[in-house]
């Protein structure tokens, strides 16, 4: 495991250095030295990224009838991030190393530790595994006295850590020094108390001699589609249950500014906000775990990269909360959380605003708070999940190797290279017309440089799943070859199949076939 973890730690850097060579991903403002956890989409990042949010999109508004979409803005008035609780309680713990002045979130210090122990477990396991031919990984976990010890640790560790999470701030500074964490910049346990830092962004709306106002930058999509609840029930007609779905930009001052584009601190998100009656809510909170979980398998990027984590502790609002972890270079981490977060919003909101937010339920004649089931994913981290899992390097039968990223094809930037053979005789005419055929409904290149052998390569680079070659026999019987980025394999088929073979293949309608 702990080489494995190198490998997986390797990863993270190749993919993040691939993505900035071929145009997925950039550091923001990378001439003046970067702006750090703020990162650009290139051409390709872009084109991801869109394919990303419309299957989102579609398998959420499209296929559910009772499901709408809004695009609310991202100031909003100061008061609801009082009333969602965000002014009071949207902190991390901070400690700050006195001899390295850096700054650290104390968890992550203590969880990095606990990562070590578990690192250790492993390299207990695998010596074992070497040992014994029909070795019982569980069993061993359960009997080496070792390994007991180990996880006997993490636990009280874990225990300890809850705890200056739920406020004894003084426990969680001496947690850090009784298992004698040192900075990983300057080797000094010289630490200053924990203090807890809010993530919102402020600034300010209007000019100063108008008297300004204190505004956040929203740290989450959410609120918006809380307060537009019933402009959207009553202007749509809409009766519970039903839906509300929106992506856009969130904004949280994160301090741990690490993992590529795993924590950002301007960053997308694709929420949805189910509305339903209350005491129906845990039915339906199953239902969009399972659908949710569904989504993310119809990708194909292998069943073992996913897990639930069922949250034990509860934020104070949440009935039931559970997180889908994608198995990222570093480690299962969290990349959707599905929350039954009760009425509790929008009960806030009445308090703070003094306006009624209830539905009236025809069928019952009366008027009540919809509780709420949530899904929110983060756009990015989809995106990492993406790249990561794609990237791939291989030997060939032939000895050659390749870089091939092995995305989705429904999520691919460029669906299709038409690549003529040679720059000549009619074979770029044939290539523009097969282009123009497929241009109308996807992402194309045509490529007439270099060697084919070259091209093949550089499509395989950036994801292009298929590849369609124009010979000089294709001019006399109108076929072309498709090769397949993954297979590599190679078939001949007529041009005026093209359209049908590709649509079938790379359309996001091929992913929401599996959903209904
Ligand atoms: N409305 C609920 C909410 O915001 P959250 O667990 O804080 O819940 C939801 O965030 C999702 O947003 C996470 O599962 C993650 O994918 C993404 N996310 C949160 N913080 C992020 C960050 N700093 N950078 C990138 N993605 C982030």
């Amino acid at each position: 495991m702990a080489n494995q973890n190198n490998q997986k730690g390797e990863l993270l850097k190749k993919v993040a250095s691939h993505a900035k060579e071929y145009g997925f991903i950039f550091q923001s403002s990378e001439i003046y030295d970067g702006l750090s956890a703020v990162y650009d989409y290139g051409q390709l990042g872009s084109e991801l990224k869109n394919n990303i949010k419309s299957y989102w999109w579609k398998s959420m508004v499209q296929l559910h009838e009772n499901i709408v979409g809004i695009d609310s803005a991202i100031f909003m008035h100061p008061t609801t991030w009082k009333a969602s609780g965000h002014v009071d309680a949207f902190n991390d713990p901070l400690i700050d190393n006195k001899d390295s002045k850096k700054r650290y979130r104390a968890d992550v210090l203590v969880e990095d530790q606990i990562a070590k122990i578990e690192g250790k477990i492993e390299k207990e396991v695998t010596k074992a595994a070497k040992r014994f031919d029909d070795f019982d990984r569980k069993m061993f976990m359960e009997t080496n006295p070792r390994v007991q010890r180990y996880l006997g640790e993490i636990e009280t560790i874990k225990a300890r850590l809850k705890n200056g999470l739920e406020g004894d701030l003084a426990d969680l500074k001496k947690l850090i020094e009784d298992l004698g964490i040192a900075c990983p910049i300057s080797g000094s346990k010289n630490w200053t108390d924990v203090r807890q830092f809010n993530l919102m962004f402020n600034t300010e709306i209007g000019s100063l001699s108008e008297g300004a106002n204190k505004i956040y930058l929203r740290p989450e999509t959410a609120q918006g589609i809380f307060v537009n609840f019933l402009n959207v029930q009553k202007t749509g007609r809409l009766k519970l249950p039903f839906g509300i779905a929106q992506i856009g930009k969130a904004f949280r001052n994160e301090i741990i500014a690490r993992q590529f584009i795993f924590r950002m601190r301007e960053f997308e998100q694709m929420e949805m906000q189910y509305f339903v009656k209350p005491g129906e809510e845990m039915k339906y909170y199953g239902q969009w775990k399972e659908f949710r979980m569904k989504w993310h398998l119809a990708l194909g990027m292998g069943e073992e990269n996913y897990r639930f984590h069922d949250h034990i502790k509860l934020a104070h609002y949440a009935n039931a909360a559970s997180d889908i972890e994608f198995d990222f270079p570093m480690g299962f981490k969290e990349l959707e959380g599905i929350h039954s977060r009760t009425d509790f919003d929008l009960k806030a909101h009445e308090e703070f605003s003094g306006k009624k937010l209830q539905f009236f339920d025809p069928k019952d004649n009366e008027s009540y708070v919809p509780y709420v089931i949530e899904t929110s994913i983060g756009l990015d981290r989809m995106v990492l999940s993406v790249l990561a899992h794609a990237y791939t390097e291989e030997t060939l039968e032939d000895g050659s190797s390749r870089t091939v990223m092995k995305i989705p094809a429904p999520l691919a930037p460029y669906k299709v290279a038409v690549l003529p053979l040679v720059n000549k005789d009619g074979l770029p005419e044939k290539a523009r017309e097969i282009a123009n055929l497929l241009k109308l409904d996807h992402n194309i290149q045509i490529d007439v440089k270099d060697a084919i052998g070259k091209r093949y390569r550089r499509q395989d680079a950036i994801g292009t799943p298929y590849c369609i070659t124009v010979d000089y026999e294709s001019l006399e019987d109108n076929m072309v070859t498709i090769r397949e980025r993954d297979s590599l394999e190679q078939v001949r088929i007529p041009i005026d199949k093209i359209q049908e073979e590709i649509n079938e293949r790379v359309s996001i309608n091929s992913l929401l076939k599996k959903l209904i």
